[in-house]
């Protein structure tokens, strides 16, 4: 790994330099460091040979490096962990949290209400019977999240839901057919009643086809609209995004502008958009070459951009890490992934890193790192005055006056303030921790790790910013 993270620096090394880029390429900075540094997740899952050990060493050692969020492959669905009716398995699932916490990695929980690895005896026994799918999709809900309540961070509640081709529900599903689209509401009610703090995500593939009535994502947001209209909890979209090169299929209508589209609309219903399975693959059998996987590099850029950018994004999640351990085969689809058969980056892992290196929020908008001025004071400019600090993977923020705060860990520190009055929201604007008087630091050790808004007061010194404790 050292030896492999070397020559990719030095072959992105020279590539930076000829290409005039200022950034000089720092050896040991990770896609993990970066995105940290950049207040995002990204991710890979570990795929299902992970976890009978039958994968390389390197495997595990480039994910715990370049990742800061991991999602298992299979061992979470219902087939995985009921396997028969209340007899649960967690065996596979708490591997993978026991992993995620030796490494500091944020866990997704994937799937609970999806039509597909839904053990026979489901169906079997209960059929078209509305009354007992709903308690036994009920009791699966209050076991599995309750088993991993304040382990897994957040929830896949309902996967593909909607039906490909038309804007309608999806009809061929055990769930569907015997409760009809219920289930689904019911589902982020159980959910969010069994870990009252996990985020709860509505998962779908297609979803960056557009947003107009007659596409997926269209439909998805009349859904979304109203479910926070009623009081669903559910606070984020994942894009699976299992997308493929546009060269080898013509009639692939997705985009990342489209994505982009549906980030934009869901940002006004106050939802998150994650990329969840992100792998953008070629038809099976033709030559790949160079230059394609250089285009497919850009396309990994461009599908990047959207997390950075805007500012209900978070998550950047691929769905595999080598080519040599990934689904695609039975999509018909190769290459999909950012390490090659071997394990070596391809350009696609170049691209991403040189963008996280690069990245600077927009003046105009200042995205993640926001510093909203005192508008009592005669300077009202919106700033970001995000100090990059490439020794520890931690943002920094300094504010209007002399006050500036930075997290540690689980400790808040500020500098520059008598006595000031600490407020911490979670990314759905909700109030989760405050105190006064604060001087100095202040340990968050009672907020759970996560994405939180933070917003320090001193006198005429008024400070927001996003801070991830870990
Ligand atoms: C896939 C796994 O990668 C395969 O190993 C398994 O055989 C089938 O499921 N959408 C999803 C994922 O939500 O759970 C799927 O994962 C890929 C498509």
């Amino acid at each position: 790994m050292r030896t492999q993270q070397t020559l990719a620096g030095v072959v992105l090394g020279i590539a930076l330099f000829s290409a005039g880029l200022s950034n000089a390429f720092a050896a040991d900075e990770t896609l993990r460091s970066l995105a940290e540094k950049n207040n995002i997740y990204i991710g890979a899952i570990l795929n299902s040979q992970w976890f009978g050990g039958g994968l390389p060493g390197q495997y595990e050692q480039i994910h715990k490096t370049q990742f800061n969020i991991v999602v298992a492959e299979n061992e979470m669905k219902f087939d995985a962990t009921e396997p028969s009716e209340g007899r649960f398995n967690y065996g596979n699932g708490d591997k993978m949290v026991k992993y995620a916490k030796a490494n500091g990695m944020r866990v997704r929980g994937h799937a609970l209400a999806w039509h597909s690895q839904v053990p026979g005896w489901v169906d079997q026994k209960y059929g078209k019977n509305k009354k007992e799918l709903l308690r036994v999709l009920k009791n699966h809900i209050d076991n599995v999240v309750g088993h991993w309540k304040g382990q897994v961070d957040e929830w896949d509640v309902v996967n593909e839901a909607i039906s490909n081709n038309e804007p309608q529900w999806r009809g061929y599903s055990v769930w569907y057919q015997g409760i009809g689209p219920e289930f689904i509401d019911s589902a982020f009610v159980w959910a969010h009643a069994a870990d009252p703090n996990a985020e709860l995500c509505y998962n779908d593939y297609n979803l960056e086809q557009g947003i107009s009535p007659k596409a997926k994502a269209g439909f998805l947001l009349e859904q979304v609209k109203r479910w926070v209209a009623n009081g669903i909890p559910i606070h984020c979209v994942g894009s699976q995004t299992h997308v493929e090169d546009t060269t080898t299929d013509k009639h692939f209508i997705g985009s990342p502008d489209s994505l982009r589209a549906l980030a934009k609309e869901l940002a006004k219903l106050n939802i998150k958009l994650k990329i969840t399975e992100l792998d953008i693959g070629f038809k099976s059998g033709i030559n790949v070459s160079k230059s394609d996987l250089e285009r497919q590099g850009k396309t990994f850029r461009e599908y990047l951009d959207i997390i950075l950018e805007e500012p209900n994004a978070d998550t950047y999640l691929i769905w595999g890490v080598s080519d040599k351990w990934s689904w695609l085969g039975g999509l018909n689809r190769q290459k999909g992934l950012i390490y090659d058969d071997n394990l070596n980056p391809k350009p696609a892992f170049d691209s991403i890193l040189v963008r996280l290196q690069n990245f600077e929020p927009p003046q105009d908008t200042a995205k993640k790192d926001t510093v909203v001025a005192d508008t009592s004071k005669k300077d009202t400019t919106v700033k970001d005055t995000t100090v990059k600090d490439t020794t520890t993977a931690i943002a920094k923020s300094a504010g209007p006056g002399s006050v500036s705060m930075y997290v540690a860990g689980h400790t808040l520190f500020i500098a520059g303030a008598n006595s000031a009055k600490v407020d911490v929201f979670d990314m759905q604007g909700r109030p989760v921790f405050s105190a006064k008087n604060v001087k100095g630091s202040i340990d968050l050790k009672d907020v759970s790790e996560g994405l939180y808004m933070v917003r320090v007061r001193d006198g005429s010194a008024n400070l927001t910013k996003r801070i991830a404790i870990k």
